[in-house]
């Protein structure tokens, strides 16, 4: 472990380096409980760090565009910033305006990624871990219940980050727990992702409005240029003029993820991202229902970022597994409400290979 600096409000925070026998290493800091690196080995073994962020803990604070964070109490938009459970109605902080309609992103403006959490390393049989811990007190960005959440990183021996995500409540409340792991697999800072190839295990998703909040419904990709049920570079039909595409700028879209029949909440492959270049391999699985697949859509190229490299339109992709968006305001979706006395599981793995 050594120090990441400190946040303006004087919170100190750290980085813990796990790293496994194969030379894959991850750079980790209780700052959002955010990875800040992850190296991982081309064709020729050669490493590259995967992930798209910053050096240093200022940047983070000042302007991360959600780089490698954990997201809560809710991961994606919660339309209009409100939703009603058991007759009481919620407001949250509006702040994003996708087509110049206000919404709630990402748990409001000082949500779980920009809390310092409780860090704790541990190795177990082969493996590094990292388990992180975090409060939420009640009421927090308007949120109901006293929230626990508990984040562990693994990285295992077949070259994988598995992220466990534990949660409990004392008082029913939405809760939606993903990671906002921007990748590029030639190396963050490489140019562009539209040459990888993407399979998404999916055969519907959630078609969106022009504020990108779910319509409601789940929609068949057959036929549309969001299907990657079969492999396609990401750039193959980015700029098709197909209304979903125009109204995010791109992909922005929750897929539903195909799980086994009888086994909604078991790990299920959810992605394969294949860089031909460099033959690095990312494979996602998941137990959550649904994947955003996001390509970067909103970067600029308007700040440096690690090693001074400038990150342009598309020049990372998030898939980022999670409950459907606004799910707290969507009766046909998923619930995303905990109640005291559950216990909310959920697993993502990432993990690596060559071809
Ligand atoms: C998610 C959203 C995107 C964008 C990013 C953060 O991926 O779906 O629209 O807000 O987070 O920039």
């Amino acid at each position: 472990m050594i120090p990441f600096g400190t946040t303006p409000d004087g919170r100190a925070a750290h980085l813990f380096t796990l790293r496994n026998a194969q030379g894959v290493s991850a750079d980790i800091t209780d700052y959002g409980a955010t990875v800040v690196r992850l190296f991982a080995p081309d064709r020729q073994g050669r490493l590259a760090d995967v992930t798209l962020g910053f050096d240093r803990l200022d940047d983070y604070v000042a302007r991360s565009p959600y780089f490698g964070c954990v997201i809560g109490r809710v991961g994606n938009r919660i339309a209009h910033g409100r939703f009603s459970l058991h007759g009481k109605s919620y407001t949250l902080a509006l702040n994003n305006t996708p087509g110049g309609i206000p919404c709630h992103l990402h748990g409001g403006l000082r949500a779980f990624d920009k809390a310092v959490w409780r860090a704790e390393p541990f190795t177990r049989a082969g493996e590094a871990g990292l388990r992180l811990h975090h409060r939420s007190p009640d009421g927090e960005e308007g949120y109901p219940g006293n929230v626990e959440v508990v984040v562990t990183y693994t990285l295992t021996t077949d070259n994988a980050l598995r992220i466990d995500y534990e949660a409990i409540t004392d008082q029913p409340t939405p809760i939606n727990l993903t990671n906002h792991a921007y990748f590029n697999l030639a190396g963050e800072g490489a140019g562009d992702v539209l040459g990888h190839m993407l399979t998404i295990h999916a055969r519907d998703y959630t078609p969106v409005n022009a504020g990108l909040i779910p319509l409601g419904h789940v929609a068949p990709l057959a036929g549309t240029p969001l299907d990657f049920s079969t492999p396609h570079p990401i750039g193959e039909r980015i700029n098709v003029p197909h209304e979903q595409l125009q109204l995010a700028g791109g992909y922005d879209h929750n897929y539903v993820i195909t799980h086994a029949p009888g086994q909604p909440n078991a790990l299920a492959p959810a992605a394969t991202v294949v860089d031909p270049a460099s033959g690095r391999i990312m494979k996602v699985l998941t137990t959550e229902p649904g994947m955003q697949f996001y390509t970067g859509n909103f970067l600029d190229g308007s700040f440096p970022a690690k090693l001074g490299h400038v990150y342009q339109h598309r020049h990372g992709f998030c898939l980022e597994t999670q409950h459907f968006p606004d799910s707290p305001n969507q009766p046909a979706f998923p619930s995303v409400i905990v109640a005291p006395g559950e216990t909310l599981r959920s697993t993502t793995v990432y993990r690596f290979d060559v071809c």
